[in-house]
């Protein structure tokens, strides 16, 4: 098992899905973890879980889209611990269109919490990191950010970004000791996608599509994802950086 012992972590909307199993993983291995969420119900329900395993653990109200916020977290972090070892950009929101059904404000959206949360907390905590040269910053991103999905354009858009974000971080600051990778994941089941599919008339049948994308023909658990998380953010990893992690159960290989 890779070990966190003595690292900070945080990790964004750690409340619920891939980010509550990211916490838990890390809070397994050793870490203090920081959760984070804009929603305190789900995230002081997740911490107290972990806390009650006997994790070391701790909720912060965050909305990664609010720069105030984000500064607010980084000030009580830095003054707590005086170091941040791992971050974890992973609150993400979703949207189901094309260029034709998406709007400006669509776009808009996704790209405030996708992409400009991600800026926003890397932006505060990277230069800590790059003082003590050493860090791991771990983004999550989407197989919808290495191939197109169909009906998602706002989404793949900003997952695109989140690549490049990641690549563009990486490349400046790798002789900064500090490694940036995001991860890929086809479809994993949480809220995420489990609230898209209700939506259906036959949620059944869009259960089964959503299945049927990945080759292996099931979805994802989120701690399928959170191992991935675990190994960019431990010191194991310490040749990777700038890469794409696909967890996508096949998703992207070829029909
Ligand atoms: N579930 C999937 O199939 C899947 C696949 C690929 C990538 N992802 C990505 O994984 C990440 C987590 O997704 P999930 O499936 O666990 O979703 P989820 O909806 O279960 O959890 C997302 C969490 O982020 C929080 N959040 C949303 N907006 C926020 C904001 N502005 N500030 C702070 N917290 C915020 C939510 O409150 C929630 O707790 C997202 O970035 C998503 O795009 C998910």
């Amino acid at each position: 098992m890779f070990s966190l012992k003595d690292k900070i972590t945080l990790v964004t909307g750690a409340g619920s899905g891939i980010g509550a199993a990211v916490a838990e993983v890390f809070s397994k291995a050793g870490g203090f973890v920081f959760l984070t969420d804009r929603d305190e119900k789900t995230g002081r329900e997740t911490t107290a879980q972990i806390t009650g395993q006997g994790g070391k653990a701790e909720f912060l109200s965050l909305d990664v889209t609010n720069e105030a916020d984000c500064e607010r977290i980084a000030k009580t972090v830095l003054d707590r611990f005086s170091r941040l070892d791992v971050l974890v950009n992973n609150a993400g929101i979703g949207h189901v269109g094309t260029m034709l059904t998406t709007t400006g404000a669509d776009l808009d959206r996704l790209y405030s919490v996708n992409v400009r949360g991600m800026f926003n907390m890397s932006k505060l905590f990277l230069p800590g990191m790059v003082a003590r040269k050493i860090g791991s910053i771990v983004n999550m991103a989407s197989i919808g950010g290495v191939v197109a999905v169909k009906d998602r354009l706002a989404y793949c858009t900003s997952k695109f970004a989140v690549v490049g974000m990641t690549k563009a971080l990486a490349l400046d600051h790798a002789r900064d000791g500090v490694r940036v990778n995001c991860i890929c994941p086809g479809r994993v089941e949480t809220p995420f996608v489990t609230n898209w599919i209700k939506q259906y008339s036959d949620p059944e049948a869009a259960y089964r599509m959503a299945c049927d994308t990945q080759a292996v023909g099931r979805m994802a658990r989120p701690d399928e994802i959170a191992y991935a998380a675990l190994y960019l953010a431990s010191d194991e990893s310490s040749f990777m950086t700038g890469s794409e992690f696909k967890i996508d159960g096949g998703f992207s290989v070829g029909k």
